[in-house]
Formats: structure tokens, sequence, C-alpha cells
């Protein structure tokens, strides 16, 4: 098939290119996002492939359907970003690739809770300068801490794995109960119960308008005093500016993002000669225990081929007008 990519960066035409041998459809790429600017040139293609901060709203996937595009190949585990209504009413079909690696996710996650405990990006700083004094580096045993860890779906269920080997207690919630919660260890909790009790409490729930500022003033006063807060899912789950708050009067000690609930305007691009205008996010910046990383948690080789492999098998199956597995609907 004919299939335009928006938001291509040169690692996702380098995965793409060589899954595609396998597959042989006509892949071009774009780096302009999609939006309504940009609908357009899609006209004479049959699909689109497109990432997480790519706009799928009812006017955009209208113009899509006026060029004719009859499916949207999503790279990514997510669509919140997908009007999926005026998908199914356009008769635009969604595909996404519901799993590639857990465990990047997973391992970035923890990589974000080692990285604020023992501040090794303040350590790897002073050593290169000569600088071996230790003020200011104290960190805490992970060991017989207590976790909370909100959804427990792949990457939730890997991190409590993860977790559970460095000897922490780990709490979960979802709304679902799962076999492995018993297996792996996980005392099933609710929410309540999960923020007065845990030391550490990390985000593995998607974005819905249920989970839509989960973490919010209210759900923050709930929380332990010195609490680690880590998010590596979608940004909205936060209300940052109630996040910001709670490190200014040190209720909350630690922060961990991988993914912020304005990070459209902002992540994969290299700002680095631009004044930033988002002034909520150089708040955050401003702060020595706030880590924060560009949407990189899913940023790992495997789980890179696997994307491409998925991506390219659910345009082949649309192709062929067999059931789509990984179709996402309203
Ligand atoms: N930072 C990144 O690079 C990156 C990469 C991949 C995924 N993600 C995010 O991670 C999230 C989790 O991914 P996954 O593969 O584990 O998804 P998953 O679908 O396997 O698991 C999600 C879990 O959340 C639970 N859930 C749904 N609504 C909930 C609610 N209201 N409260 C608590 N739990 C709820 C579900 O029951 C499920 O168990 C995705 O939604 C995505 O937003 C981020």
């Amino acid at each position: 098939m004919n299939v335009l990519f928006f938001s291509s960066k040169v690692y996702d035409s380098t995965f793409f290119n060589a899954a595609n041998q396998a597959y042989s459809h006509q892949l071009s790429y774009l780096e302009a996002p999609l939006n309504k600017k940009t609908a357009l040139l899609a006209k004479e293609h049959e699909a689109i492939c497109i990432f997480v901060n790519d706009t799928a709203n009812a006017e955009v996937l209208r113009l899509l359907a006026e060029g004719g595009i009859k499916l949207i190949a999503l790279r990514c585990a997510g669509f919140n970003n997908v009007d999926l209504e005026a998908a199914a009413a356009l008769g635009i079909k969604v595909v996404r690739v519901p799993a590639y690696s857990p465990y990047s996710v997973a391992e970035h996650t923890l990589a974000l809770i080692l990285t604020l405990n023992r501040k090794t990006h303040r350590a790897y700083n002073r050593v290169k300068e000569g600088n071996f004094a230790l003020n200011g580096l104290m960190g805490f045993d992970l060991h017989g801490k207590t976790v909370g860890l909100i959804g427990l779906g792949k990457i939730g269920l890997v991190t409590a794995r993860i977790l559970k080997g460095f000897g922490c207690r780990v709490l979960g919630y979802d709304v679902e109960k799962k076999k492995e919660f018993d297996e792996i260890g996980i005392e099933f909790t609710d929410l309540a119960a999960l923020y007065a009790n845990s030391d550490i409490i990390s985000l593995h729930c998607p974005l819905t308008p249920q989970t839509s500022h989960l973490i919010n003033r209210s759900t923050i006063a709930q929380m332990k005093q010195g609490v680690m807060l880590i998010n590596t899912s979608r940004g909205a789950l936060v209300d940052t500016k109630a996040v910001i708050a709670g490190l200014k009067s040190g209720h909350i000690r630690y922060l961990g993002i991988d993914v912020y609930e304005e990070e459209a305007d902002l992540f994969f691009e290299d700002l680095s000669d631009r004044v930033i205008q988002d002034d909520v996010f150089m708040r955050l910046l401003s702060f020595n225990n706030v880590l924060i990383t560009g949407h990189q948690a899913f940023f790992t080789s495997n789980a890179l081929e696997s994307i491409a492999a998925i991506t390219l098998q659910n345009i082949t199956t649309f192709e062929q007008g067999k059931p789509l597995e990984n179709e996402v609907k309203a």
C-alpha cells in the first residue's frame, strides 16, 4: 500500500525501511506532524502512519477522508489522539501496536526512580569537574520501600516484577483484577490505600476521560509526605500545576516524568536555540529534584523493530481484507 508517515524521524525510516523488505509497501516520510494544515498532503495515499503527538481530531479526519485515506496506522500503543467515533463515521479504520516491548518502558521507569534517588545525573557532572564531594547526593535503599503502581497492564506488570527483584513491597490498583497479581506478589488495593501507603507512585494506566488529571491537588494531599511520583504513561494523567505546588511545599520530594500534558509543542524536536514559551514546563525544569525525559521510554532498538514489524503487518492485513486483530474502535 501507499503509506505516508507523519512526524517521522531518521530512526523511523531506518527501522521501517528495514522491516519493509518483507512487505514491499510504498513508504513515504514527512517530518511534519499531522494537523489540519498538513492533512491534505496525504492525498493520493491509501494509508497514513502517525505517532503519539499527531492530531487526528474530527476536522483532520474529515480532510484525510476527502483525500482518500482508508487506514490510520498508529506506530504506538496509545490512541488518545484519535477521534475514534469520527473515524468510524468516515469509514476510516484505525490500527495500533498494542504491545511491543513493555520492558522498554518498565526499565525506563526504573531508570527515573534510580536516577532521582541516587542522583547519578548530578554525580556525573560533579565528577567530570573533579568534584568528588558527596553532600547532596544521599539516597535511600529501594529495598523495603513501598511502591504503588496505578495500571497493571503489560508495562505495569513488568515494572512490578522488576521492583519485586529490588525487594520492594508493591501495591497495585487497576480497574481489572488479574491472575498475575498473586504470582508476582502485588498487593491489590484501592487508590486511597495506595496513595496513603506508597513511598513511590508510578503511573501505567491509559489516558481516558476517567484518568485525566488523576493526580491533582486532592489526590496529592492523600499521598505520603516526601513521595516520589513517576509518570511514563501520558502527560495529562497529571495536573502539572498541582504537582508544582506539591514540589514547592515539599510534599512531593521527587518527580520523574517522560511525558508532559503539553508535550506536543516541545518533545521530539531540537529547540535548544529557541526561547521556550511554556512557563509551566520551565518552572518544572527549575527544580533539582525533577527529572524529565522527552518521551523516550519506548526508545529501544527492540521496541522499534517490533513497532515497525507489527505496523507493517497491520497494513498488510488491512490490504488483504482480513480481520484486523489490532483495530481500535470507539
Ligand atoms: N512513555 C512511553 O514511551 C510509552 C510507551 C508505551 C506506552 N506508554 C503508556 O503506557 C500506558 C500503559 O501501557 P500498557 O502497554 O501497559 O497498556 P495496557 O493496556 O497493557 O495496560 C493498561 C492498564 O491500565 C488499566 N486501566 C485502565 N483504566 C484504568 C483506570 N482508570 N485506573 C487504573 N488502571 C486502569 C487497564 O485495565 C490495564 O490493565 C499506555 O496507555 C501508554 O499511555 C508510554
